[in-house]
């Protein structure tokens, strides 16, 4: 028996669609404990002098919450929208220290060995331009999305409809290891997890369904019944069960 109705389904879709932004008090999400904080390890490598490029930058909050352990910061990435969201939430006092500029992280405006530190979170990586901009002796931190992330939400989907993210394997965690590695760079920290992750109810995995969107041709006319199949087979008592898997690497260049 379903537990909604496609009709159902599709009214949530229609009024999670106008939910901005993912710090909103609307989407619950629940995930076990993880062996590290992005900006803890981050935090390991900045002394306070540092300038910093954040490559994929999105809503920037990233650089603004580790402002405390940098000079400079400068965010690039290579939608408008998420420039300007990034602008907009940048409190006013740190806005000499930290910018924002719209850019493909395959060409940032910005001369070489200009960065002691190169972060990437989520977002396509590479290396040829990590390179050139990090200063010697400098780090390159990123964290990304595991292949297995969320396994048995992907697996409703056709496989032709994947892949997540949408980047082809150039611009992914191996090549960046393999090239970087080649160029002498010191693997300081390569780490990953896999561990559950809870969406509360189906407003909030249907918000991500559609904002993520997974997969990149998430449309709720033709995918309604899929979710429904997905919500019968994962809803739990504690909630929708699915998993996060993130990887984590953090490289220095040569000096
Ligand atoms: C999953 S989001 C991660 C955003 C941010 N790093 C964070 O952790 O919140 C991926 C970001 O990569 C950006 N992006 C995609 N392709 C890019 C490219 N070629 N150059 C720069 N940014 C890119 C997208 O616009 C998006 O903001």
């Amino acid at each position: 028996m379903k537990s909604l109705s496609i009709d159902r389904v599709k009214a949530i879709a229609a009024a999670t669609s106008t939910w901005r932004g993912w710090d909103l008090l609307g989407v619950k999400t629940r995930r076990a404990p993880v062996p590290w904080q992005l900006t803890e390890v981050i935090a390991e490598y900045l002394s306070g002098l540092e300038v910093i490029l954040d490559m994929g930058c999105g809503n920037g909050k990233l650089l603004a919450q580790l402002a405390n352990g940098f000079t400079r910061g400068i965010g690039v990435d290579i939608s408008k929208e998420r420039i300007d969201e990034a602008r907009l939430s940048l409190p006013i006092m740190l806005r000499t220290r930290i910018h924002f500029t719209r850019a493909s992280s395959h060409k940032v405006p910005a001369p070489d060995a200009a960065f002691q530190v190169v972060l990437n979170r989520q977002a396509p990586l590479f290396p040829a331009e990590i390179d050139r901009l990090l200063a010697p002796g400098g780090y390159f931190i990123t964290q990304q999305v595991g292949p297995e992330n969320t396994r048995a939400i992907i697996a409703a989907f056709n496989e032709a409809r994947w892949p997540l993210p949408p980047w082809p394997d150039e611009m992914l965690l191996p090549n960046t290891f393999t090239t970087l590695d080649t160029l002498g760079y010191r693997t300081l920290r390569s780490d990953e997890y896999d561990v559950p992750y809870v969406f509360a109810d189906a407003e909030s995995l249907i918000y991500w369904l559609q904002m993520v969107p997974v997969p990149q041709d998430f449309n709720i006319e033709s995918d309604a019944e899929t979710v429904l199949e997905i919500l019968d087979r994962l809803t739990t008592p504690n909630g929708i069960v699915t998993n996060e898997h993130r990887q984590l690497l953090v490289m220095q260049k040569p000096t």
